[in-house]
């Protein structure tokens, strides 16, 4: 070997066991650090979670999401006092929760306070109680399309995916409010099978990204069409993007178009993305392609599957017990019983109670968002009992130990409707009932799923319904048994299977 071949070799070698010690110097110092001297040290709990962030990462993506200890509050009489309005404190979100899920820029994703609220008002007017009721035709419109799909399927043995349906249904809904020209998953013949298995398989692949935040600017650097070869699904997702970018360009050039002409647009419905870029008031910077391609999708996204899992819980239910289907359709009878000619509003359904508790108990086995949603104080030392966590600490609790507190919720595991009835509804159940977060960084859609949930179920399961039966589908099938973010029933469910007879 000439001798510089040699030195350089030798050199190259040297490096990278330097590099090597440097970064194992920095790891201890950091361990040493979080055990040690940081003001989190004495706080309790595991001492490997508190060293590194790989213990989760085993729990989340090795055990396929059954983290649910954490650096975390399990005291249900704190859970107001960390999730706040504005008013009470500013909170911010947790930078390395935001890092790696590819939505840059939306709301959802905002860590700072401020910023999260100027880019939530505009959306709020659109799912706040009136701005849902206003949108309760759409969902007429859909559910009218839906039961004539089925109409169709009546008595021809058919097996069909009852969580494919509601995945489309949903997906379709948030799809007219957000954007010109929506989807209509409704009209596929397979009700969209390819389009729920790749939504699964991005919330599957949650806790990878969450724990290796740098692995999805890899992936954008892969060529489409490779991806595309790996998996074919991937294309849906490219699909969608595309999709997103073209209505959000076609508004945009609209507006340019406009400001020439000096037109005022309103359309017949204004739909969001219309009104966010016509008349929110958002300052330029926040009008940008990308952001708002991010924004849609965020969007679409949480409004399908948040309320298509629990539809499809509370369904199941309704269908494998005989009781409770008998009491929903008995007490629907009166405001159902010129339906489709006359359909009822939604405050006519919420005057149902055994079908409203119908509904609570489905949210509540759905967990919400299962793990902690960590929320920081910027400025301000947030007091629990003894313990201070100082600002800027991420700090979460999990709306699974507030909805499973067996303290509160007898059988927790059990669908008891009845514990929602009048008479047996304690305060406590009404604290610990947090399907939706609470504070400023809440659930932007839950009026809308709330009106969702009623209007289908009640075309479901009327009096004159389609009369469906499970088709080996089981409890384990449905109920959540992992936590991607998104909790999911078991990996090899087959999903909610009827035929209509
Ligand atoms: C039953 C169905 C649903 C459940 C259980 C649910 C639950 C939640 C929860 C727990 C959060 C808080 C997440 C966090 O703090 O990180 C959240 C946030 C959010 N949800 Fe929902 N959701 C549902 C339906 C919907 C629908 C229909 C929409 C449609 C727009 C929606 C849009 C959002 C958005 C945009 C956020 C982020 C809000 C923000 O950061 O300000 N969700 N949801």
């Amino acid at each position: 070997m000439p001798c510089q071949v040699w030195i350089l070799h030798h050199i190259g070698i040297a490096s990278v066991w330097v590099f090597f010690g440097v970064f194992m110097l920095h790891r201890l110092v950091v361990t040493v650090y979080r055990l040690v001297f940081s003001p989190l040290a004495r706080f309790p709990g595991p001492r490997l979670a508190g060293a590194s962030s790989l213990y989760e990462f085993y729990f989340n993506f090795c055990k396929n999401g059954k983290y649910v200890f954490e650096l975390s509050i399990c005291d249900p009489t704190f859970y107001d006092k960390l999730y706040v309005s504005g008013s009470v404190r500013p909170t911010e979100s947790y930078n390395r929760f935001a890092d790696g899920v590819d939505f840059d820029g939306s709301h959802f994703l905002t860590i700072s306070h401020g910023l999260h609220r100027v880019r939530r008002k505009p959306f709020e007017p659109y799912f706040s109680r009136l701005g849902v009721t206003q949108l309760e035709p759409t969902i007429h419109e859909l559910m009218d399309k839906l039961l004539g799909r089925f109409d169709i399927l009546n008595g021809t043995n058919t097996v069909v995916r009852l969580d494919h349906v509601l995945t489309c249904f949903t997906g379709d809904v948030i799809s007219r409010i957000c954007c010109d020209s929506p989807t209509d998953l409704i009209d596929d013949e397979q009700f969209s099978a390819d389009w729920h298995e790749a939504l699964n398989t991005i919330v599957r692949s949650m806790p990878l990204f969450e724990s290796f935040p740098w692995l999805i600017r890899v992936v954008r650097l892969v060529p489409k069409a490779f991806l595309t070869w790996l998996d074919p699904r991937s294309q849906l997702f490219n699909d969608w993007k595309e999709m997103a970018e073209q209505q959000v360009q076609q508004i945009k050039d609209e507006r340019s178009d406009a400001a020439k002409t000096r037109t005022h647009i309103t359309g017949p419905k204004v739909t969001l993305l219309r009104h966010l870029i016509h008349n929110s008031g958002l300052p330029e910077i926040e009008l940008s392609t990308s952001r708002l391609v991010n924004e849609t999708q965020v969007l679409l996204g949480a409004g399908t599957i948040g309320t298509a899992r629990v539809l499809d819980l509370i369904c199941y239910y309704i269908l494998a017990r005989s009781e409770v289907r008998a009491r929903v359709i008995s007490e629907l009878n009166t405001v159902m019983v010129e339906y489709p000619q006359r359909k009822p509003t939604l405050s006519q359904l919420e005057r149902c109670v055994y079908f409203q508790a119908v509904i609570k108990e489905g949210l509540r086995l759905s967990y919400g968002v299962m793990r902690r949603l960590p929320r920081v104080s910027p400025s301000v030392a947030i007091q629990f009992r003894r313990w201070t966590i100082p600002p800027g600490v991420p700090v979460g609790m999990s709306a699974y130990m507030q909805l499973m507190d067996p303290e509160i919720f007898f059988t927790p595991f059990e669908f008891i409707s009845e514990r929602w009835l009048p008479g047996h509804v304690t305060t406590q159940m009404h604290r610990n009932f947090v399907p939706f977060s609470k504070g400023s960084r809440n659930c932007l859609g839950m009026n809308l799923a709330y009106a969702e949930m009623n209007h289908v179920l009640a075309a479901l399961f009327r009096p004159e319904e389609p009369r469906f039966q499970l088709f080996e589908t089981e409890e384990s099938d449905i109920t959540l048994a992992h936590d991607f973010v998104v909790p999911l029933p078991r990996v090899d469910s087959k999903g909610l299977r009827v035929v209509i007879q």
